[in-house]
């Protein structure tokens, strides 16, 4: 059985009042694909104007403390996103696993505060070009997995991972369909290990220069239960053409 797709957007560090005309559009134009959850993740200071935009609509932050709170500057914690609004978080992005030096402990931490607070999570994963080219890209994969996934899926929260190769993000270079089918099947494998049968429920995103074009071929790819999406979801305009990819496979019934 395929999962109901889940399209996220990445905002990063864009975003201002007057881009909330774009997540009122997108919000908006989301009631003619019932089919698909859609959420948008954003700037942490934007979530609250951005739930009060679109009440009904997933908002979401883009990464969270493992502290619930304390002598933290510049921290958010899990409840203070819910607070504002938001539904979901995302963890681990190579952004941040980069630039910030995350480890997988930490990104783990973050993932098991934000999922026992109620907030959903969307966790990353992703090997850089370095590693892809010697072929150790599903190793990489495990091992971060492996270090990085929480330790149990309790609660009413719900984990999705999303599988971001570093190479892909932002550039418009995409990983062959066999190389991300051969990605997504490892994921799975490995959420089948952690967490037994509840693992086949755990959607896998797959994010890097997703785009209108080439979405409706990532969609129908076995084990791709949506994406997340950076550049192409600041503008309703770019975005909603991709979830009307994820809501025409779930259309047409392609693998379920
Ligand atoms: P991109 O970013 O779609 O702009 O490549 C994806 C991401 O970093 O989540």
């Amino acid at each position: 059985m395929a999962l109901r797709k889940l399209v996220a957007g990445n905002w990063k560090m864009h975003g201002l009042s007057s881009d909330l005309v774009e997540v009122r559009a997108i919000a908006a134009a989301s009631h003619a694909y019932p089919q698909v959850d859609l959420a948008l993740c954003v700037p942490a200071i934007l979530i609250e104007r951005a739930a009060r935009a679109a009440p009904g609509f997933a908002i979401g932050g883009q990464d969270v403390h493992h502290a619930d709170k304390g002598a933290h500057t510049g921290g958010t914690s899990a409840l203070m996103l819910l607070d504002a609004g938001a539904s979901l978080t995302i963890v681990g992005h190579s952004e941040r696993r980069d630039a910030h030096r995350e480890s997988d402990d930490e990104v783990k931490a973050k993932a098991e505060a934000a999922l026992s607070c109620g907030l959903n999570v969307i966790l990353c994963v992703g090997e850089s070009l370095e590693v892809r080219g010697r072929g150790g890209a599903v190793d990489t994969v495990g091992a971060q997995l492996a270090g990085s996934l929480p330790a149990s899926l309790d609660g009413e929260a719900e984990l999705a991972v999303a599988y971001e190769p570093i190479w892909a993000i932002g550039t418009g270079k995409i990983p062959t369909t066999a190389e991300i089918g051969e990605m997504h099947a490892s994921i799975r494998a490995s959420l089948g290990s952690r967490y037994g049968a509840d693992g086949a429920q755990v959607r896998i995103l797959y994010g890097g220069s997703v785009k209108p074009s080439n979405a409706g071929e990532i969609f129908a790819i076995t084990d791709v239960d949506g994406a997340l999406v950076g550049g192409a979801s600041l503008k309703a305009a770019d975005f909603i053409p991709i979830v009307e990819a994820a809501a025409a496979v779930e259309g047409r019934g392609f693998i379920a």
